[in-house]
């Protein structure tokens, strides 16, 4: 297992922000999710200075469904970072936890008139059109509220990029954006820049997610700038913002290879700069982009305890932990591929490879297919680091499971981000089946 940047073998047991885990799961139990704050802070600085022009306003905005609490808005925020939200929900809790409204981009493809009237109300400061549709569900609410709001429209730029498909987001036939090739698109900016309650700034694209090759990116720069330039021409619009998406690949097991982000981001921002020039895009002066796992995934770990191994007629032996796909879906959505050890044993021998199972009831709740591990023994400690994105946020109560209490840890402390629940918790919605005489 390739150990994250802080993290220590300390008398064969791995620390995490010089903390045992042995310790945090003494504290706090498990399955537990553990977030190395400074790794955060410091990945969110690598992306704010990286990305970053003499020429142009530049904006990191978090794209928040990767992870989200109270806890991770207010720090992300406090970084300099602006945030996205994708529903009610989501704004809800960027609200709650003092992110201003004006930072707040909210995206999706089928916002709802409660949300999007929320968002109003709330004084979000950008809306990502996705269609037709959107937009006059917006403008019409826009009217009815009285209220002004600055616009930009997502845009497929056909991008495929190569990445588990249920990931991409750029094919021809993707339920995201208004595609770069279809008439349509020019009918809508022009009412677009019509309208008298929206103020239209600009272009949002986003090609897909964990894409580890730098190539995509700058085609999808250089293909979304010179379609601003046809439809300033097409159209008449002013080009003020544009915002690139996120996607920025990590490691999660040695198949992956992602980039160096400090050197991409430089990149990144000379080959923004020279297309603006080379097409003539006065008016540009915001330039955006949406990264959620890369500023998220290497930070978090789960740590579990193991409650048992078993050997089967065929295949690797099993060793069984106390949570599984209820708090990490994407090895069964995705066959994302993870790493694992035992963190109470970290320089035994390694006697084998064992496949790491969840107590779920389904076959497919196999969180790793090929560990090398120490002969396995029920009250291990055993951890899966680099599950920091896209894991607790599409966590369930499959089999009514509780969802895992979440710390975040720095320099020896640690932080109480999200309570276990508890059994009580897993009833808090539920009603009687002859509650009508009670
Ligand atoms: N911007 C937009 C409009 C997005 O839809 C997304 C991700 C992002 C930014 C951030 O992408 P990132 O930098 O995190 O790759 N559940 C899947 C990933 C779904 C991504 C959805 N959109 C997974 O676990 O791999």
């Amino acid at each position: 297992m390739k150990l994250t940047q802080h993290m220590q073998v300390v008398n064969n047991e791995l620390n995490i922000a010089d903390i045992p885990v042995s310790r945090l799961k003494e504290e706090y139990g498990t399955p537990l999710y553990i977030y190395d704050q400074k790794g955060i802070k410091d990945q969110a600085k690598t992306f704010i200075n990286g990305f970053h022009s003499k020429k142009f306003t530049t904006h990191i905005i978090y794209a928040s469904k990767a992870f989200l609490n109270l806890y991770i808005a207010q720090l992300i925020n406090e970084q300099g970072c602006y945030l996205d939200a994708v529903s009610g929900g989501e704004i809800y809790t960027l609200l709650a936890a003092g992110v201003p409204g004006e930072k707040i981009y909210f995206h999706g493809n089928n916002k709802t008139e409660s949300e999007i009237i929320l968002a109003f109300e709330q004084g979000i400061g950008t809306f990502v059109i996705d269609s037709q549709t959107d937009f006059y569900k917006v403008e019409k609410i826009a009217k009815s509220l009285n209220k002004e709001a600055k616009v930009l429209l997502r845009i497929n730029p056909g991008i495929e990029a190569s990445t588990h498909k249920y990931i991409q987001t750029s094919r021809d036939d993707s339920k995201f954006g208004m595609s770069s090739h279809d008439e349509d698109t020019v009918t809508l900016v022009k009412e677009m820049v019509k309208s008298d309650w929206l103020d239209f700034a600009g272009f949002h694209c986003h090609i897909g997610s964990q894409i580890l090759e730098e190539r995509f990116f700058f085609e999808e720069a250089d293909l979304m700038l010179g379609f601003c330039r046809q439809m300033e021409e097409e159209t008449g619009c002013q080009v003020r913002e544009i915002n690139l998406g996120g996607g920025f690949g990590v490691y999660y097991s040695q198949a992956d290879r992602p980039f160096d982000y400090e050197k991409f981001l430089q990149s990144y921002i000379q080959v923004i700069e020279a297309a603006i020039d080379q097409y003539g895009l006065e008016h540009v002066d915001t330039v955006s982009i949406e990264p959620g796992r890369a500023l998220i995934n290497d930070f978090g770990t789960a740590l579990y305890s193991v409650g048992g191994v078993k050997h089967t007629l065929a295949g690797k032996p099993f060793v069984f932990v106390d949570g599984g796909m209820s708090d990490n879906i994407r090895p069964a959505l995705y066959q994302a591929k993870y790493e694992a050890a035992l963190a109470n044993r970290m320089n035994d021998e390694v006697e084998g490879e064992y496949r790491v199972a969840g107590k779920l009831c389904e076959t497919g709740d196999q969180l790793v297919q090929d560990a090398p591990l120490p002969e396995a023994r029920i009250g291990d400690l055993l951890v899966i680091p680099r599950v920091g994105a896209y894991t607790y946020t599409m966590s369930s109560n499959y089999n009514r499971l509780g969802r895992p209490a979440l710390v975040f840890v720095e320099d020896g402390q640690s932080y109480l981000a999200v309570k276990r629940e508890s059994y009580q918790d897993l009833l808090r919605n539920d009603y009687n089946y002859k509650n009508k005489e009670d």
